[in-house]
């Protein structure tokens, strides 16, 4: 049986300023997972600071936090089975020029320019998923989601 699950897909300024990458994203998220939720935001550079806390120190941090801050992002729940690694595994490796030469389909081969704007963020793991959820939609139904008819019958 398929293990229902839902990630965190975070799509990078960079690329929501690309309305050719925005779009070939959008497709490939449609045809792969079910849009739970989703909304566009500007982040303010605590909360970007706070989304990326476990990186602070690194030496990449500050570049990543002001980075997320410099346009608006597209924040998506995604659902389905293997949620988690399917956006991973959409996504590619996390450095765009290694994704280049080991996945060159994947998203971020595609549509990434460098470490930090290599695209999209995907949650790392089934927990960091269900914190990310909280953090972007404090709102957000666990319970709901996973006694929808909709995710029963799929
Ligand atoms: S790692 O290396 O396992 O921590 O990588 P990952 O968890 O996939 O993502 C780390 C986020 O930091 C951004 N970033 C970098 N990562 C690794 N190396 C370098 N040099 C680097 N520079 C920036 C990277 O874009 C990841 O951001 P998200 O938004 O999570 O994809």
């Amino acid at each position: 049986m398929v293990r229902l699950e839902l990630t965190l897909a975070i799509i990078k300024p960079h690329a929501v300023k690309n309305p050719v990458a925005l779009s070939y994203i959008r497709n490939e998220i449609k045809n792969k997972f079910i849009v739970v939720k989703t909304k566009r935001v500007s982040l303010d550079k605590e909360t970007a600071s706070n989304f990326y806390k476990e990186h602070m120190g690194k030496f990449f941090y500050n570049r990543l936090v002001t980075f997320m801050c410099s346009g608006s992002v597209d924040v998506h729940v995604l659902g389905g089975g293997g949620a988690v690694a399917g956006w991973r595994r959409a996504l590619g490796p996390t450095a765009a020029l290694r994704a280049q030469f080991l996945q060159p389909a994947c998203l971020r081969a595609l549509f990434g320019i460098s470490d930090t704007r290599n695209v999209a963020h995907g949650s790392d793991s089934p927990a960091s998923a269900e914190r990310e959820i909280k953090f972007f939609f404090p709102e957000f139904s666990f319970y709901d989601w996973h006694h929808t008819d909709e995710v029963m019958f799929r």
